[in-house]
């Protein structure tokens, strides 16, 4: 098989190295696992023992057919579901029953697949919202007495976000209406709230999806840049093929709520599985798994 297309001219198309401990050269301890966790709705198996790692410092993507399970699987991690059996266990943690608001303090961000945005707020006042678990100086420490810290600490809070909107490149819509801009916008901002949250893993459910080509290369790169020189660990949920085999180090291909194959992009690709599992999906799908497109 042919390697996967390269997305766009500043992502090549490569095996990602995997993030190595400096001193030992071993792969670095898991950041986020998930242990036979399943998921019932009433008698919908949504998801049956799965069981998987993410490294610190990787792309993780999750794949699969529609009903697969991806969503309710980041809704377990994220604490919007609850897994019927099995642990998720979060730097160190059993989280499990740690619950959703609670999971931001933690050091789990999200966006969602569909736009969660406060349409009526600036794009400003919408990344602001949900920093509150990071100040120190709340409600009674905020009185006079220590204004002078409280000061700082907003100055130094305006500026990481003021960082976060350059980085993202929205600073020329940064004080419109969330509600006024174009979908791939508001798809940026969506990711530029989850990121001011300073998660140490962020979840991204289909971060590309009804994106055009345009919108898709610069989501990649943002995802891309927030890993390489952020330092931050993603697990992404995407559908785009040519996007996941560009930027993950290893992805998890599910089905019907199973997990049926885990590993590098290629030897993903290349699973019988996983090719059995996609022959249902749409021309499209098969299409991009059998010759990549050139872009
Ligand atoms: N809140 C829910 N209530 C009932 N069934 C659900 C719920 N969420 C998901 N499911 C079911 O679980 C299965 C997996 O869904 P989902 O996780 O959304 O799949 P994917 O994101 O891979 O498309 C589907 O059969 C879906 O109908
Ligand atoms: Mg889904």
């Amino acid at each position: 098989m042919s390697a996967a297309p390269a997305l766009h001219r500043s992502i090549p198309a490569r095996p990602r190295a995997l993030p190595m401990a400096a001193d030992t050269g071993t792969a670095v301890a898991p950041i986020l696992a998930a242990e036979h966790v399943s998921l019932r709705f009433g008698g919908v198996r949504a998801l049956t023992e799965v069981s998987f790692e993410v490294r610190r410092g990787e792309v993780f993507s999750i794949i699969g057919p529609n009903g697969a399970g991806k969503t309710s699987m980041v809704n377990c991690i994220s604490g919007r579901y609850r897994p019927t059996e099995g642990r998720i266990r979060f730097d160190g943690a059993d989280i499990t029953r740690v619950p959703t608001r609670k999971r931001a303090a933690v050091g789990i961000g999200r966006t969602f697949q569909n736009l969660a945005l406060f349409g009526h707020m600036t794009v400003l006042d919408n990344i602001m919202v949900g920093r509150h678990h990071l100040l120190k100086h709340g409600f009674w420490t905020g009185m006079p007495y220590w204004l002078g810290g409280a000061q700082q600490e907003e100055i130094r809070h305006r500026r990481e976000v003021e960082e976060i909107i350059d980085f993202l490149e929205i600073q020329h819509v940064r004080k419109a209406t969330a509600g006024t801009l174009s979908y791939g916008l508001r798809k940026r901002v969506e990711l530029a709230r989850a990121v001011a949250l300073k998660p140490k893993l962020i979840l991204l459910d289909e971060p590309m999806a009804g994106m055009n080509l345009e919108e898709k290369e610069d989501m990649a790169r943002f995802i891309l840049d927030l890993n390489e020189e952020w330092g931050m660990t993603v697990l992404m949920i995407e559908h785009d093929m040519g996007v996941v085999m560009d930027i993950s180090h290893r992805v998890m291909v599910l089905d019907f709520g199973r997990k049926i194959a885990e590993g590098t992009p290629e030897a993903v690709l290349a699973d019988p599985h996983v090719r059995r599992a996609y022959l249902g999906e749409a021309d499209e799908v098969v299409h991009d798994l059998d010759e990549p497109v050139t872009a």
